[in-house]
């Protein structure tokens, strides 16, 4: 049975890190055309690395969740097709021992050549005068895709979910395309859908299940009953 998770921000909301559309979230206190385009970018480098030098910084000070490691747990005892697909830019799921992790929107513990497309570990801090390590220009941008790029993996992203047995759509509100369409060509594709989350997404008719409440309570109960099967 291939199985194919998509999870979001509620995925990692109870390990501390912030939601995006959520009362009082990201998007509620930066505007996205600021801080999260490559026109923000060229505008104000500086801003844009201290958006991300704040989030990278709130990620070395969380852990993964009860909801990481179920999701790692099923993927051991589960044989054949597992993929984690995750909108999220932290390393939660990969911390959690998740192996198949597909990071469509860049990964934030990474600095990215804007230069030559080089990938390393960023120093906790960045600044728009820091140098690549390899080719030395100083283009050094957070290694995240940002609105109005290109998301990564979305081939490969695509195979699996149209050729998954169960798609798993896990803490995220489905308002940003393409991570939004998942579920429902999981569907259309014959897949079995559910949806976890504390509130229903605007996908939710995708979903033959929508179990709502937190992550770290309703993943591993799901998880559970997925291997007690
Ligand atoms: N447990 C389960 N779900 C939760 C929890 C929780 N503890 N807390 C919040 N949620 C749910 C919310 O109900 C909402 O449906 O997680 C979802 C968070 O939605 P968003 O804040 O919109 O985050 P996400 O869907 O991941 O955003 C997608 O938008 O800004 C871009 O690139 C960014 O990857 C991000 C994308």
């Amino acid at each position: 049975m291939n199985i194919v998770i998509l999870t979001g921000a509620g995925i990692s909301a109870e390990s501390g890190l912030g939601t995006f559309r959520d009362k009082d979230a990201l998007w509620a206190q930066y505007r996205i055309e600021d801080v999260a385009t490559p026109g923000a970018y060229a505008r104000n480098p500086a801003l844009v690395h201290e958006f991300y030098n704040l989030r990278r910084q709130g990620l070395r000070a969380a852990v993964p969740n009860a909801a990481h490691f179920a999701l790692a747990e099923l993927e051991r005892r589960h044989q054949s097709g597992f993929l984690v697909v995750t909108q999220n830019v932290d390393d939660l799921h990969q911390r959690a021992g998740s192996q198949n992790v597909l990071a469509m929107h860049g990964e934030l513990q990474n600095a990215l050549c804007a230069n030559c497309g080089h990938v390393w570990l960023a120093p906790d801090l960045m600044f728009p005068e820091d140098r690549c390590t390899r080719c030395e220009a100083m283009s050094c941008r957070p290694d995240i895709v940002w609105f109005g790029e290109n998301v990564r993996f979305l081939d490969q992203i695509n195979e699996a979910t149209q050729t998954a047995d169960l798609f798993a759509l896990i803490g995220t509100s489905g308002n940003v395309h393409p991570a939004a369409g998942l579920m429902n060509l999981a569907r259309e594709c014959g897949a079995a859908t559910v949806e976890i989350n504390l509130e229903p997404s605007t996908v939710a008719f995708a979903a033959d299940r929508v179990i709502l409440g937190r992550a770290t309570e309703q993943v591993p109960v799901w998880v559970a009953e997925l291997l007690s099967e």
